[in-house]
């Protein structure tokens, strides 16, 4: 075999390990810090739906991401305590554990830290501080045993309610979704037309940035950051007012970070509406054809979008009990 022949092909190889499809992988990564045990997650998932964490007593974490269905509040935007509107759309807990960035603009690094940033957001659970989040727990009473078990003894500090949710949220997976089962060989798990919309999201370059096993790109530490929209000026630009809020420059102030926003993930999309950071897209299917254009500059047949959405339907998992 010639040396041209050999290069060729391993150049294939690599091309081909390269868009591989991967399935869900069985674990979320956890910090040495704060290894996974039952009585963390049990713990956590008692402050996840805690609405004693929040001023008025009736928002918890939960409200604005119902784990029992999508993770989300499926609104525009989420209310808070006094009904107060944030300006972005609240993302699904489902799968977060994977992400190496959270929020939409990738702000926080860990799990750790993001669950402290709602309890004293104004327009969130709207606590003055951390410490009057702790006290509302010691006065409760009823967590001192929790925090034993969990951590060794009755103290309750911020830290350790932020390692106990994120602890919850690391069992928040959703597995063997009809893609995963028919990555494990089982061929019958795809129809005609999700198999068809497969092949779509790569010829239309979809998984040029939505690669990988969760399609939210290469897991880098810090996050994986693209513009949107990355041709400006189109019609649904205007309609959906898609490049007024300016994405990760809001937090990091660099220029270079104007409308730059973490890719995100199409596990569980099909559950997640409305769609992009502002929540100003009602439905998956024009989702689909916002992207082909902003970020493509392609204008896809009705034919192709029922073919793309039928495939990202099969990303939908199972949740455990
Ligand atoms: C009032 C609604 C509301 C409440 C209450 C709330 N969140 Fe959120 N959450 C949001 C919104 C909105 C975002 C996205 C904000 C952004 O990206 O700027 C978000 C983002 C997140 C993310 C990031 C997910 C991702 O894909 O980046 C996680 C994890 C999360 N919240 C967990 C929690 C936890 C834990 C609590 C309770 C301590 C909580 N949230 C309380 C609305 C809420
Ligand atoms: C150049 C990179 C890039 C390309 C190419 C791309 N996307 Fe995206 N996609 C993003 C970014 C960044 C966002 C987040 C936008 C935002 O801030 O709301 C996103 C968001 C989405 C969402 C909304 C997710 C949600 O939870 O609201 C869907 C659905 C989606 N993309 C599907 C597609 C499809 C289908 C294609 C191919 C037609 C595609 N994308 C091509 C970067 C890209």
């Amino acid at each position: 075999m010639s040396c041209v022949k050999v290069i060729s092909l391993l150049l294939l190889l690599c091309t081909r390990l390269a868009l591989a499809w991967e399935p869900l992988p069985a674990q979320a990564p956890t910090p040495l810090d704060n290894p996974l045990t039952e009585a963390k997650t049990e713990l956590g998932k008692r402050l996840f739906f805690e609405t004693q964490l929040s001023k008025t007593g009736e928002i918890s974490c939960n409200s604005c991401h119902t784990v029992h269905t999508s993770g989300t509040d499926n609104k525009p935007v989420s209310m808070g305590i006094h009904g107060q509107r944030g300006g972005r759309n609240s993302p699904t807990v489902w799968n977060a554990a994977f992400w190496t960035a959270q929020f939409w603009d990738g702000r926080a690094a860990s799990l750790e830290d993001q669950a402290k940033g709602p309890l004293i957001n104004p327009v969130e659970m709207g606590m003055e501080n951390h410490d009057a989040a702790v006290k509302r727990l010691v006065d409760l009473k009823t967590y001192g045993e929790s925090f034993k078990k969990a951590f060794g003894d009755t103290a309750i500090t911020i830290d350790r309610v932020a390692k106990a949710i994120a602890s919850y949220e690391r069992t928040l997976l959703t597995p063997d979704s009809a893609f995963d089962r028919y990555l494990k060989g089982d061929k019958a798990a795809l129809n005609a037309t999700a198999l068809r919309g497969m092949t779509l999201v790569k010829e239309t370059g979809c998984t040029s940035c939505h690669s990988g096993p969760h399609f939210n790109g290469p897991v880098v530490p810090g996050g994986f950051y693209m513009k949107f929209p990355t041709i400006p000026g189109s019609e649904y630009e205007k309609k959906y007012e898609l490049a007024k809020d300016l994405g990760r420059f809001v937090s990091t102030q660099n220029e270079a970070d104007k409308n730059m926003w973490r890719v995100p993930s199409w596990r569980n999309v099909e559950l997640t509406a409305p769609y992009f950071h502002n929540g100003k897209v009602e439905t998956l299917e024009e989702a689909v054809r916002v992207m082909a254009k902003t970020q493509l500059a392609k204008d896809l047949k009705d034919v192709e979008v029922q073919d793309i959405v039928a495939f990202l339907k099969t990303l939908t998992g199972k949740k455990p009990k």
